[in-house]
């Protein structure tokens, strides 16, 4: 990247990926007029569609094709007809992996209008960050089978945290922190019933906030901390987890923040070696797909995640304060899943007029 111009790899994907990232794509041309920068698109149709049509999800060289883009912008993979495995293993894994992007982000926030499934809960309320591992931990290819099929059948499937991945991810937390100025980093853990990784964990821990000394840093297991997360979600700013907890914390944050459709999340490789990937929390809708009334907000948020990523931080600031205004506004036009009757595009107009 150089001079304000930037390279983006644009794959919209399957289903309401089609619909949702050219809403995207309209807000990013808008804010980049505006303040001066330049993003060039290279298009991608790696699919679910395209595995039909040629037995791969992308080209063999499909990572190398992104490798010097800035960053990538997905809309969502997966469709009836292509087992998930297939469209998961083959196209966004080997992205997460092969860029390194071990760093999972997603903000929960509750919007102004968007009503929470929390009783009494206002817009900003709720208003924190779940970092999620996103490259070892319990998610791993290490273990096996033996004694298929008899009495004696067992199974083994081993967690994997290194030091460097446990440390890296937990520096992160604290870095955004400092950077949000939150000051107050908060980690799943269970070291009471985990008897090697989760003690490992909290070691780690301890020693990586002692680097922080003017960030509050507490834990909680996971358990007690899903139940604060409906009960309290206000005392939260920083949340971060192992791979498989900070999964299941990064899909009950947008469950209590009320629609999984306005959610956005980034795979993040923190030292820019490698492009790193925006895309909104929801798959591709095979229900609604091809109706034209998918909510973009998610895929939206996500380009303003990116703009961020990018150093375009007033940018990302003005797409935030489209949705927002958009959200609020008495004669709001939105979709259905907001108890509108919107399509896509109208939505996405709406945001685009309040913008400049
Ligand atoms: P989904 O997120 O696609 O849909 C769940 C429900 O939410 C559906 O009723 C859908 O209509 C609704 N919904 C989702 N996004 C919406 C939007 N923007 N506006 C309005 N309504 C919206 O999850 P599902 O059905 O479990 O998965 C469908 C496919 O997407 C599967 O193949 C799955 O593997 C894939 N998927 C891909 C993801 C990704 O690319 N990162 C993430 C989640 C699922
Ligand atoms: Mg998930």
């Amino acid at each position: 990247m150089h001079d304000n111009v930037y390279t983006i790899s644009v794959i919209p994907g399957d289903g309401i990926g089609n619909e949702v990232v050219p809403q995207g794509l309209r807000v990013l041309d808008a804010v980049s007029a505006l303040y001066g920068f330049k993003l060039n698109y290279r298009h991608y149709d790696w699919s679910c569609e395209r595995y039909k049509a040629t037995g791969k999800m992308m080209p063999d060289d499909g990572i190398s094709q992104l490798r010097d883009s800035d960053a990538v912008f997905l809309g969502a993979v997966g469709f009836p007809g292509v087992p998930d495995h297939i469209s998961l293993w083959n196209l966004l894994i080997p992205i997460r992996r092969e860029f390194d992007q071990y760093v999972n982000l997603r903000p929960v926030r509750l919007l102004p209008g968007v009503p929470s499934p929390l009783a009494n809960k206002q817009a900003h309320e709720i208003d924190f960050w779940i970092v999620r591992e996103n490259t070892e931990g319990e998610y791993s290819q290490v273990g096996g089978r033996m004694f298929a099929g008899t009495e004696h059948e067992f199974v083994t499937q081993e967690a994997i945290f290194t030091r460097r991945g446990t440390d890296r991810i937990l520096r992160y937390a604290f870095d955004l922190a400092v950077r949000l100025e939150r000051n107050h980093v908060t980690s799943a853990t269970k070291s009471n019933g985990i008897f090697h990784s989760m003690p490992f964990w909290d070691e780690r821990y301890a020693v990586v906030a002692a680097d922080y000394p003017q960030v509050r840093a507490d834990q909680y297991h996971i358990d007690i901390l899903a139940a604060r997360f409906v009960m309290s979600p206000e005392r939260f700013d920083v949340v971060v987890g192992s791979n498989l907890f900070g999964d299941i914390l990064s899909d009950l944050g947008p469950g209590i923040t009320g629609t999984i459709a306005v959610a956005p999340s980034a795979n993040i490789n923190p030292e820019r070696k490698h492009p790193s990937m925006f895309e909104p929390v929801h798959g591709s809708a095979p229900d609604i797909a091809g109706q034209g009334i998918a909510n973009p907000i998610g895929q939206i948020w996500s380009a303003a995640m990116m703009l961020d990523h990018l150093g375009q931080a007033d940018a990302a600031a003005c797409v935030m304060r489209a949705i927002e205004q958009t959200l609020a506004a008495p004669d709001r036009r939105v979709t259905k899943d907001l108890g509108g009757s919107a399509s896509t595009a109208e939505l996405g107009d709406d945001i685009l007029s309040r913008i400049g």
